[in-house]
């Protein structure tokens, strides 16, 4: 069943222009808020198309798959998908992203991400980091140094704002490449 649904998917996958660059590889999601999706394409590609979450691994995703969003645009380029109604599945390795004609038809399967993992968010307080990276950092009333700044390269750090530098990166390459 499921190597008949593989070579389906590969006939179909060769038969469209779509391919994701990001998730995929070293480029994972976090089980933190939104994440983001990004795709080239060209213009005989659909119009639209639906973004699918999937693991082979049932142990981290009971459900085989699980739509993230409908109706994506192709031209866009790029989106964010949030996550789903019971959160982001199990941290862990092999999950794919499929863009699928339609959330009536997800066999068809117009690209498919590499594999790629999804970790657990650094910071899961209520202060979200990536606001405090763009927003000037308040004043608090501890007894720590005012001139005391925060080490911008800090892992947690850099990880959060990963995502939305590299969602601007993508955007900046695929305008690179359209020019
Ligand atoms: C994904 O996670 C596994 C451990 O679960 C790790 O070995 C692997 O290097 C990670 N892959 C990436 C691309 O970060
Ligand atoms: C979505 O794409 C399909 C073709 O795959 C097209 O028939 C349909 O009209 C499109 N819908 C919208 C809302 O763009």
């Amino acid at each position: 069943m499921f190597s008949l649904l593989a070579i389906l998917a590969v006939s179909l996958l060769s038969a469209s222009a779509i391919q994701v660059t990001s998730p995929g590889g070293t480029k994972g999601w976090t089980n933190d808020g939104s994440q983001s999706i990004a795709w080239q394409s060209v213009s005989t590609d659909p119009s639209n198309f639906t973004i699918v979450l999937t693991n082979p691994n049932r142990a981290l995703m009971p459900n085989d798959n699980q739509i993230l969003k409908a109706l994506v645009s192709t031209n866009a380029g790029s989106t964010t998908v949030d996550p789903p109604a019971m959160g982001w599945p199990a941290v862990g390795g092999s999950y794919r992203v499929n863009l699928c004609k339609s959330s009536e038809d997800l066999n068809s399967i117009l690209a498919q991400s590499m594999e790629f993992n999804i970790t657990a968010a650094a910071v899961k307080s209520g202060a979200s980091s990536a606001t405090a990276a763009t927003t000037a950092t308040s004043p608090t009333d501890s007894g720590t140094a005012s001139g005391d700044a925060p080490a911008p390269s800090k892992s947690n750090a850099a990880f959060q704002i990963g995502a939305p530098t590299g969602f601007v990166g993508a955007l900046v390459l695929l305008c690179g490449m359209l020019a």
